[in-house]
């Protein structure tokens, strides 16, 4: 049951998602396909919505059309606004009608619908059922500070128990998000390295090329910290820096992830500042093309101060992380698509070699490459040959391609299969998006009480501004080079 079925998530992550768990044969029981939402569609119009998003998104080729009529078969489209009961009450006699077992709710709806849609399924006693489950799923952004966030939860806990909700970041649906913790705990050589004792620093980049296109009205109230530092970063965070959970289940991952939020130093007033870098894009080069400004996007008013550039100096305040710093960076317009995680070891005690490089003693580290070029790295020194001890730094280098052939599944594939088996491990409970807001709340405060009337900028086809370079750097450190 899709609320905003004729959305752009429908079409281009949720039609294919489904498509895909068929062909794979990972859905056996028939399914129905009910969309809600204002346009003036009917079945028919919704089928044949449904078989262009599976020809222009899906992954698979060519198209299996057997797979694609199983997901055709039982469609029903509800025209409602959000608002009206009488939608709701239709989709009750739809329920009752097709003699449903099981129901998953897909909020793929405007986030300031999410609570009245909840309400209404509340209203119609739609949540709970004797004979099957019900779930629902609730995109992301979820709350926009703490205090809504928690409005929220207020809301759709008074209509769903705790273990029917899923909130979701596709994020950690990616195949090398779960990999962080497959890696770290499955293999017995890294993890007794992997603290304060050997980690100089870490740093995770969620770097995006695109601008902010048509989506400004959006992107004006959210900025890079509510767009991806709220979820994505501080889901990769609380992955790299948790402690290995007691069993592989929802909730004792989560509640390890959990930890790692409480133990957050909360930056406040000034430190909110000091410890972030904000900046703006503005006309560049990109691909050779020039791209325009951020100030020059459609929508995007003349005074702005969004930020489309954040870094962030973090500290987990727990035994293994003291003192280590975290950098978060994410910026758009940067000069490509990139996501990783990145461990920087300390340097050995005493430098008994030389370096070809020019860079004294090449650090060891290792990376994990999250997207687009999927896989683990490992830097080191190696003896270059010859009679003399000249040390080069090389790499070790695992790639999910070649190793794996072919490309890994969507994120949404796994998510929607997970939710259907009723397994939340990668979704975010209750106590850990409210522990995320409340360490984004209070950098937001503080740069809410020291307002400025311009940000630092950079040109769009950079990785960041100088500013960004001289913000590590005051702590003797450097990004590292994504390219
Ligand atoms: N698109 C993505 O890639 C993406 C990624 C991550 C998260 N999300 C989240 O997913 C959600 C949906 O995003 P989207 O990009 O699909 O948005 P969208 O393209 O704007 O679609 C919104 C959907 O909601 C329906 N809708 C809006 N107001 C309504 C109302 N009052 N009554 C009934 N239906 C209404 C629209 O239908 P009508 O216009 O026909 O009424 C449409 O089907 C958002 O919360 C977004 O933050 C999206």
């Amino acid at each position: 049951m899709i609320f905003g079925v004729t959305g752009d998530l429908t079409h281009r992550k949720l039609i294919p998602a489904l498509y895909e768990l068929i062909v794979a044969g990972r859905l056996s029981w028939p399914i129905i396909v009910i969309g809600f939402a204002r346009r003036d569609w009917d079945e028919n119009q919704l089928r044949s919505v449904i078989r262009d998003a599976v020809e222009k998104n899906a992954r698979s080729r060519p198209i299996d059309e057997s797979a694609l009529s199983r997901l055709m078969e039982n469609v029903s489209y509800i025209r409602s606004s959000f608002d009206e009961p009488e939608g709701y009450r239709r989709l009750k006699d739809l329920l009752a009608d097709r003699n449903l077992t099981h129901c998953l709710f897909y909020l793929a709806a405007p986030p300031d619908a999410y609570a009245e849609i909840i309400h209404q399924i509340g209203q119609q006693e739609l949540a709970q059922r004797s004979d099957g489950w019900t779930r629902v799923v609730i995109e992301k952004p979820y709350g926009r500070d703490l205090p809504s966030a928690q409005a929220l939860e207020a809301d759709v806990h008074k209509v769903f128990h705790e273990n029917q909700i899923y909130r979701i970041d596709h994020y950690l649906g990616k195949e090398t998000v779960q990999n962080i913790l497959v890696f770290r705990f499955s293999n017995g050589i890294f993890e007794p390295l992997w603290n304060r004792a050997y980690v100089d620093h870490v740093q995770i980049t969620v770097a995006e090329e695109v601008g902010v296109g048509t989506r400004a009205g959006y992107y004006e109230t959210a900025g890079v910290i509510r767009d991806i530092f709220q979820n994505h970063l501080l889901q990769l965070l609380t992955l790299t820096a948790m402690e290995a959970p007691v069993g592989f289940n929802a909730d004792a991952v989560r509640d390890e992830k959990v930890k790692v939020l409480r133990a957050l130093r909360p930056w406040r007033e000034a430190e909110a500042l000091n410890n972030t870098y904000r900046a703006q894009y503005v006309s560049g080069l990109l691909d050779g093309q020039k791209v325009i400004g951020y100030k020059d996007e459609p929508g995007v008013p003349p005074a702005s101060v969004t930020e489309t550039y954040l870094a962030a100096r973090v500290f987990v305040d727990n035994w293994r992380w003291a003192g280590v710093p975290f950098y978060l960076r994410s910026g758009k317009r940067l000069p490509r698509q990139l996501t990783e995680v990145v461990l920087q070891f300390k340097q050995v005690p005493l430098s008994l070699f030389d370096w070809r490089n020019f860079a004294g003693d090449a650090p060891n580290v290792l990376a994990l490459n999250i997207q687009p070029d999927e896989g683990i790295t490992l830097s080191f020194g190696a003896k270059a040959p010859g009679p003399i001890n000249t040390i080069e730094p090389v790499r070790m280098n695992f790639s999910y391609s070649e190793t794996f052939g072919g490309e890994p599944p969507e994120a949404y594939e796994r998510l929607l299969l997970d939710v259907l088996s009723g397994d939340a491990t990668l979704f975010t409970r209750s106590d850990e998006v409210q522990a995320a807001w409340a360490f984004v709340t209070s950098l937001l405060q503080g740069w809410e009480d020291h307002p400025v009337r311009n940000l630092p900028v950079y040109e769009a086809g950079t990785w960041g501004p100088p500013g960004a370079d001289e913000f590590i750097g005051r702590d003797n450190r450097a990004w590292r080079d994504p390219v």
